[in-house]
């Protein structure tokens, strides 16, 4: 099978050439939307992340073209149309669990990073400034660790987080029959913020949790209570939780994800102005520590990603589901 793959950029290359097999494989390292739409022409399947627009214009346009199949390099589908996938007779397949560590691991640097301040610090030792005055972090050990979705990244935070010696709260509407052994107690979301230190995102976006870190939810929030989100932007309400930083609701935030990283994330902006001035307040904080969706870069996550994406493509080409089929027609 020919595939098209989207948004291919040259980390992950040399994975997807690897675990590509018999496909004939072609990059671009455009994104799928509207305008690039055209690219697909002659393939049978494509292949996109998270940052493609595969709305229902642009599935309709694909439909046209012939294309048959989208093998998705996420776990995340929050940017696809499913039922209009269905409807047009396109497959769709995801990559449901590749490495949960690398984002769970992603998540507690982060935490580790700001609490003990190593950006600054390093700044601080380029300038040869040895003082410590400003660099004063908590221990995580005794402190209460709260997790929004106790799935496969939210079980390995956990664990990583009780190595600390943190205590452990979850808050999910599907218990995870694992977290009781590990002593991990479900509470309801408002009882989780307020008691967290430390409230770290892993759940999925979608309507239930668009904008649940909202102005209310700030409000119950500790005064230093950190929260980490590695999931989806669009799950906290920036605006709101600017609001919180500035007036001192909460202790900071370390963020890998935001609600309009489409327009900044993933490319090489360094010769362009980014007019997003929510992004700009972001990252003037001192409050905020932002990475740009790199929680899944890890070796072994990016050879699990081309590895079933690949198995996804070789079910379908054998004329069967692929191994992770979200819809078929
Ligand atoms: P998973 O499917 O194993 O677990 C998600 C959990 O969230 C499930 O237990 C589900 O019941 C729970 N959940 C759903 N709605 C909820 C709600 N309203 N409140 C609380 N919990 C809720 O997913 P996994 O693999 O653990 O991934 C979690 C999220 O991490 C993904 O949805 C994706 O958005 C994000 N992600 C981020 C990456 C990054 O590079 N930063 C890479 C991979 C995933």
């Amino acid at each position: 099978m020919q595939v098209l793959i989207y948004s291919s950029l040259p980390y992950e290359r040399p994975f997807l050439e690897k675990e590509a097999g018999q496909h004939g494989i072609t990059h671009t390292d455009q994104r799928l939307s509207l305008q690039s739409v055209y690219l697909a022409k002659g393939f049978e399947a494509i292949s996109i992340f998270t940052a493609d627009d595969a709305s229902g214009v642009v599935l309709d346009e694909l439909s046209k073209m012939g294309i048959r199949y989208i093998a998705l390099r996420s776990a995340g589908y929050d940017h696809v149309d499913l039922d209009k996938a269905k409807k047009l007779g396109i497959h769709i397949a995801n990559v449901p669990d590749y490495s949960p560590y690398s984002v769970a691991e992603h998540a507690a640097t982060m935490l580790m990073a700001f609490n003990r301040k190593i950006a600054q610090s390093r700044l601080l030792l380029q300038l040869q400034d040895y003082r410590l005055d400003t660099l004063t972090g908590f221990d995580i050990h005794g402190k209460t660790i709260g997790i929004l979705g106790t799935g496969k990244i939210g079980m390995a935070f956990a664990r990583i987080m009780q190595g600390f010696g943190g205590h452990v709260f979850a808050c999910d509407p599907v218990q995870n029959p694992k977290a009781s052994s590990l002593q991990i107690t479900y509470i309801p979301f408002d009882e989780l913020l307020l008691q967290s230190d430390i409230i770290s995102i892993h759940c999925p976006l979608h309507e239930h949790t668009k904008h649940l870190f909202s102005y209310d939810a700030f409000s119950k929030m500790k005064p230093d209570s950190i929260l980490i989100n590695t999931a989806r932007g669009g799950i906290v309400h920036t605006e709101a939780l600017l609001h919180a930083l500035e007036n001192n609701h909460i202790g900071g935030a370390c963020l890998d994800v935001y609600e309009l990283e489409k327009n900044i994330f993933f490319q090489d902006l360094r010769d362009k102005t980014i007019n997003d001035t929510m992004y700009a307040r972001l990252l003037s904080n001192k409050k905020v520590l932002i990475t740009g969706h790199q929680g899944f870069l890890t070796k072994e996550a990016l050879t699990g990603i081309a590895h079933t994406t690949f198995q996804n493509i070789a079910s379908w080409e054998g004329g069967a589901a692929a191994v992770h089929e979200l819809s078929i027609s």
